[in-house]
């Protein structure tokens, strides 16, 4: 996964991707998987898949990507070669047989484009309708399963087929079917299919399940995806599925600062892991702070500007409007008792992430004068998770507040302006007041930086081994081959000490890793003893959570910018604790392959 090759990529697009390439960060094992296992299906070894995850974590711009690398970087001409389609459902409801002519016509129109690498064929804007069959026929080498898929494409314009939505989404799989070849559908905004109202997914059972025809599929709603398209009904088991989780604070950052050079930001480097944790590794949040302080010209140069500039974008800028444009376009939706809009207002304020229907119920009879049976506060709840602004366990039968910290910020503010009618001005106001009196988050930005550097060694490494000077180690260290879990900043007690700058958790190791960037001293046995009892503290808090008879092992790794003193070093020794001072780091970053976040020196 390098970030930096994506920069230099030509800009050939058969479908047009939203972010720059000198922004576009990370994903590329995404991007990889997905094209490879695309590639698989020639062989006939690919499944249907889908690709999960929250809104805005990048899914699309995944999608884009695979597909125009699947246009460019095959031979066209070959006829093994797997034929990218692309579709994304609509928001609103279409007539049947609206659907279908669309949807054959743009499988007709990938198939053709790709067959000639003309993205012109694919956008409609050198072929028209009407003269898309005869184009096809007079230009492509016509194998029986196209000849077929013509002949349909006729037949669903005349309207003289049964079941036309059943026809159009069987229709490219007849074509690799019939002639051995492969295509790859790869359906983005999948929930809207549930808008429809004649049935898409019964009859999409059958097309995916091809293997000479795979169904990449995602889209937005999470929970509608997961839980009622593929996780039951007709297909239940017909995918495999990847999910996707925010980007880490080591791209994040790297994120934050190219976007920070493309639009023009000032944002000093120190500062770029700060951003990214903020927006909890949300590409689009991060961009959207970025863009804000470009068009407010205001530099992001410590926390509190960082805060008071998303405070403004969250109540009136780029995030508002999104996330605006997403909720009322739900509510509308679902607006069936008219509490909607309160429900999820209340379900947001609550004290704890644990939402009570019972304590919503009463704030709407005091301040509504509305009173509702808890059943409904229940089922606008369910509703609600629908569209993923906020969760429904279901199996335990309750609720809670999203995950999604920003979003979670930005319901308040919206309740109060929307719902309560309090004037925006206000609001924003109070929201960055709120913000900027915060407590700052990272006392020390320095050995925060180091921390992201260190979570990300431990990422690129898993499964290396690396020569044990690096850890100051007798033997060569080999990490875990797989990290299951891995937590910035976890708070184990109520003290300062006892927090984990960064957390691992493998299979049979848990890392516990402490970051002192400290470039005038060396680090002293204090903090060797506080890690000591950090991992103690670890092993217990695992006991508990796991209720493991035997918790696995719990390995210590100090970074100390400047190295450490004559007996901090025996102890560690002793404890067998594994340290690395810069230019260890150093070496271990360029060992992992991670591009520099830090040209110059800091500081
Ligand atoms: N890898 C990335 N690098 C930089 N920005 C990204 C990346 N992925 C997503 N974004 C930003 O997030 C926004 C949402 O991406 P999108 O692919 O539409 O998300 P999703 O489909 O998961 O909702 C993009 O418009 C862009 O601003
Ligand atoms: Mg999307």
């Amino acid at each position: 996964m390098s970030g930096g090759q994506n920069m230099k990529k030509t800009s050939r697009q058969a479908i047009k991707t939203l972010v720059p390439e000198e922004v576009y960060t990370d994903r590329q094992e995404f991007i990889d998987y997905f094209y490879n296992y695309a590639i698989s299906a020639v062989p006939r070894r690919a499944m249907s898949s889908v690709l999960l995850g929250h809104r805005r974590m990048g899914k699309t711009e995944i999608f884009k990507r695979v597909v125009n690398r699947l246009f460019y970087g095959q031979d066209h001409k070959d006829p093994a070669a797997v034929v990218p389609v692309w579709y994304s459902f609509r928001d609103e409801v279409t007539d049947r047989w609206d659907f279908s002519v669309r949807y054959a016509e743009n499988f007709l129109r990938w198939y053709a484009g790709f067959r000639f690498r003309d993205p012109d064929i694919v956008s409609a804007s050198s072929v028209r309708r009407q003269e898309l069959p005869d184009f096809i026929k007079s230009n492509i080498d016509m194998t029986p399963g196209l000849t077929g898929a013509l002949n349909i494409f006729q037949w669903l314009l005349e309207r003289d087929v049964t079941i036309p939505e059943e026809t159009a989404l069987m229709l490219p799989r007849l074509v690799s079917d019939r002639d051995d070849s492969t295509i790859v559908m790869f359906l983005d905004e999948f929930q809207n299919t549930h808008l429809h109202n004649f049935r898409v997914v019964g009859y999409m059972q059958e097309a995916v399940e091809s293997p000479t025809c795979s169904h990449f599929v995602t889209g937005s709603a999470m929970t509608i995806l997961s839980k009622e398209i593929l996780g039951r009904g007709a297909l239940f088991g017909r995918f495999d599925s990847e999910p996707i989780k925010p980007l880490t604070q080591y791209w994040g950052a790297v994120l934050s600062l190219r976007a920070a050079r493309h639009y023009r930001a000032e944002l000093p480097e120190i500062m770029a892991p700060v951003l990214s944790d903020r927006c909890g590794g949300n590409p689009f949040y991060i961009t959207a702070v970025i863009r804000q302080a470009a068009k407010k010209n205001e530099a992001i140069d410590s926390e509190k500007s960082l805060n008071s500039l998303l405070a403004v974008d969250l109540s009136s800028g780029f995030i508002w409007a999104e996330l605006n444009d997403q909720v009322t376009r739900w509510i509308q939706r679902i607006n069936e008792y008219g509490i909607t809009k309160w429900v999820l207002y209340l379900s947001a304020l609550g004290e704890n992430d644990r939402i009570s229907p019972e304590d919503i119920r009463k704030q709407l009879a005091e301040k509504e004068g509305t009173n509702v049976k808890i059943e409904t506060v229940r089922d606008v709840l369910v509703m609600l998770s629908r569209g993923d602004l906020l969760e429904y366990m279901e199996l335990g039968g309750w609720f809670r507040k999203t995950d999604d910290p920003i979003l979670s910020d930005f319901l308040k503010v919206w309740g109060r302006i929307e719902v309560e009618g309090h004037s925006r001005p206000r609001v924003v106001t109070d929201i960055v007041r709120k913000y900027t009196r915060q407590e700052r988050r990272i006392r020390d930005q320095k050995g925060y930086l180091a921390e992201v550097w260190l979570s990300q060694i431990l990422w690129n490494g898993q499964g290396k081994t690396f020569p044990g000077r690096y850890f100051h180690s007798k033997a060569d260290v080999t990490l875990p081959d797989r990290f299951y879990d891995m937590i910035h900043r976890l708070r184990l007690g109520a003290s300062e000490k006892s927090e984990a700058d960064i957390y691992a958790s493998a299979r049979d190791e848990t890392w516990i890793c402490e970051s002192k960037w400290w470039e005038t001293k060396k680090v002293g046995v204090n903090v060797v003893n506080d890690l000591i009892r950090l991992s103690e503290k670890v092993t217990e808090f695992e006991k508990k959570e796991y209720e493991a008879g035997n918790p696995v092992p719990v390995r210590c790794w100090l970074f100390a910018h400047n190295g450490v003193t004559g007996p901090a070093e025996k102890m560690l020794r002793k404890h067998d604790i594994f340290w690395s001072d810069r230019s260890d780091l150093d070496a271990l970053i360029r060992e992992t392959a991670l591009t520099r976040l830090i040209c110059r020196k800091v500081g």
